[in-house]
Order: structure tokens, then sequence, then C-alpha cells
């Protein structure tokens, strides 16, 4: 298969995961003879410092030209640090949302079995849960009318019904592919905006009779996940309490640098890691490659490269199951293993199939 896709490295940790993504990608290309054509562009601090815009047209463009777009992260603390800047990093990441239309943030949480430890909930709440999380990305708080002064400011919660109905089909659908199991999470009993929500959900439900569907407030559903998060298939929920429900949940997986994620949408789709740029990290082979590495997995399921996909995944388990580890993941007297070395050990366990 042919693809052209759209690389977006961003800032901080971004160029070094984004550069053991590409290599996994070459070794997949290599080895299931496909071609993939990359073209970089820039997005982020890094553009703002270099032509002003964190999400500059040329970049657009080259979105909209690729049949996918890999993104790493963005995000750098001379930004975080000055709220009077006007232009900032993560306005690239909603521009880049908003323009290409990427309403639908699919997140998976799942475990992997030698790393339950390293999670600070229990092994015996954890073991089997696999669910995804579908967060609402265009709408919402983070995109309504904005206004603030030195005594007031309000961001508005905002929802069509348009926007809730297609992302509660791409939820419906992710769950009649899965265990047909349903959860909306609002919060229903003071939000007007959730409310809707809630009403058109309950309209589409006779659509799916198959899929069984329930409805959690986000307070009870930022428990449960922790508790209980067996109970879970499918979640839909709206930008706000997804962008936190889906930090929470990278407690079960163990480690930030685990979590892929694939936003989808009306134009190009995009893959990413659920994680920010990591500043402090940067420059020093500290940062764990494997969310960006499974991104990439994504990446070529979507186009149904499913084998090649799988390949990837049994890679990164390999690598766990060999303690070819990250700093943050590493058991107690395991090796030192930086970005590259982790990458490496992938590509080239990869070759060896
Ligand atoms: N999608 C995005 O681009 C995105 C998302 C979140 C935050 N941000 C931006 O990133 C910057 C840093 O934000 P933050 O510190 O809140 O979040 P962050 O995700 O960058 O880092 C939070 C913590 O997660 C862990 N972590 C993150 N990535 C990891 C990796 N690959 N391997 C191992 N551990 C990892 C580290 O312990 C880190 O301290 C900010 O500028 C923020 O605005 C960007």
């Amino acid at each position: 298969m042919k693809l052209t896709i759209a690389i977006l490295p961003g800032d901080g940790i971004g160029p070094e995961i984004m550069k053991q993504g590409l290599a996994v990608l070459e070794a997949i290309a290599k080895k299931f003879n496909h071609e993939f054509i990359y073209n970089e562009a820039i997005c982020g601090a890094h553009a703002i410092r270099e032509v002003g815009d964190p999400f500059p047209e040329q970049t657009f463009k080259t979105c909209m030209k690729a049949d996918a777009v890999l993104f790493a992260a963005v995000g750098d603390p001379q930004f975080d640090n000055d709220p009077t800047a006007k232009v900032r990093p993560e306005q690239g990441l909603l521009a880049m949302r908003k323009k290409l239309g990427l309403f639908a943030n699919i997140r998976p949480v799942a475990t992997f079995d030698c790393l339950l430890h390293k999670s600070p909930l229990k092994e015996e709440l954890l073991r089997g849960a696999d669910f995804i999380v579908i967060r609402e990305l265009t709408g919402g708080m983070y995109f309504g009318e904005k206004y603030q002064d030195n005594n007031k400011a309000y961001d508005t919660d905002i929802y069509t019904r348009p926007e809730i109905e297609r992302i509660l089909k791409v939820a419906f659908e992710y769950a009649m592919k899965r265990n047909k199991h349903l959860t909306v999470v609002d919060k229903a009993n003071v939000l007007a905006s959730s409310r809707l929500w809630r009403q058109i959900a309950k309209e589409m439900e006779p659509l799916y009779p198959e899929v069984t569907t329930d409805y959690m407030f986000i307070d009870n559903a930022a428990m449960r996940v922790l508790t209980e998060p067996r109970y879970f298939d499918v979640i839909v929920t709206e930008n706000t309490f997804g962008d936190i429900l889906t930090d929470e949940t990278s407690c079960i997986t163990g480690s930030m640098g685990l979590q892929p994620s694939s936003s989808l949408g009306e134009h190009t789709p995009l893959f990413e890691p659920v994680h920010g740029s990591w500043p402090q990290a940067a420059g020093k082979n500290l940062a764990n490659p494997i969310a960006q590495i499974l991104s990439a997995a994504m990446l070529l399921e979507h186009f149904r490269l499913n084998r090649e996909g799988k390949l990837i995944r049994q890679a990164v388990d390999a690598s766990l199951e060999a303690n070819i580890r990250t700093p943050e993941i590493q058991v107690e007297g395991g090796g030192n293993y930086g970005t590259t070395e982790v990458g490496q050990w992938i590509v080239d366990w990869i070759n060896n199939q």
C-alpha cells in the first residue's frame, strides 16, 4: 500500500519519540512492501518561533493532502509560564483539530500484564481491563465563547444537536464492534448541555438495539474507572470531561508514555500519543516512545493493515517482557534504556520476524 503521512513532531520530547515512530514504520514498510511517503511540517512553539503561528497554513495544507497525520505533542514552558502570551502552542492544537474536523478522539485503555505492578491501583482490579474512551474533540467549553476581565471570566459549554449526534454515532458503532456496552458520561443533573447529550443518546438507543447503553455522571465515572475499570467497554463523553478522564485512565496502563490515540472526523485522520511535550525531558533520551509507536500501529490499522499493526503490538509487548524499558516503567535493577534504545530494540525485533 502507498500512504502519504504528514509528520508533525512538534515540541519538547516530540521530535525524539517521532524519530522512533518513523523507524518502526520504515521497518514495517520494508517487511510488508509498502511505500510510506513522509511529509514533515512544523507546529506548536516551534512554529510560533519560526513563523508566528502554531498551526501555519502550510502545515494545514500538508495535513489535508496526506492520507493520515502522525503527530507527537506541542507545548513549551516559555508559553506555559507567560499568561500574557497572545499566541500559544495549544492554540495550534485546537486549530488543527477544528480545521481538520477531528471531532472524535479515540483512546484505548488496556493493561500490560507485566506492568500491572506499576499502576498505583490494585492489580486484581486492573487485570483484564480493556475499554476505549471516545472524547468529543471540537466542541464544548474549549471552543465556546470566552470572556475575561479582572473581575469576571467565563467559558461557554456549548453543543449543537449535529455535533452530539455524530460523536454518539461513532460511539454506538464502536460499541457494536466491541462488547456492545456503551456508557454515556455526562453531568445531566447540573448542566443543560449534558441534558441535551442524554436526550439525544436516548433517541438514538433504538437504532442500536444490541447495544446496552447506560448513563453515568462524570464524578461517578471518575471514581468507577479506577475502582471498577472492567465494568467499561466503550465510554463516550464531551470534550472537557474526556480530557480529564483520559489522563486519569493513564494510571490503569501504568504510564502516560504507553497510551496512543486516534482522532477521526471530516478530513485526514490523526494519530498521536495522549501525553504532552514533557519539556523537562526534552533531549535527555528519557521519554518512552511506545505511545508514539502504538499511535503508528493505530494508523496502520485504520487502513486495515492489521497484520502490520499486530506485529508492532507484539514487538512492544516483547520489549516490555524483556525489560527493555524507559526509566519510568523499569523494574528495580533493570537496565538503562532510553528513548533510542527502546525504539531500536523494537525495530530490531520486527526485522528479525
Ligand atoms: N497533545 C498535546 O500536544 C498536549 C497534551 C497535553 C499537554 N500538552 C502540553 O505539554 C506540556 C507539558 O504538559 P504536562 O507536563 O501537563 O503534560 P505531559 O504529558 O507533557 O507530562 C506529564 C507527565 O507525564 C509523564 N510523561 C509524559 N510523556 C511521557 C513519555 N513519553 N514517557 C514517559 N513519561 C511521560 C511525565 O512524568 C510527565 O511529567 C505543556 O506545554 C502542555 O500544554 C500538550
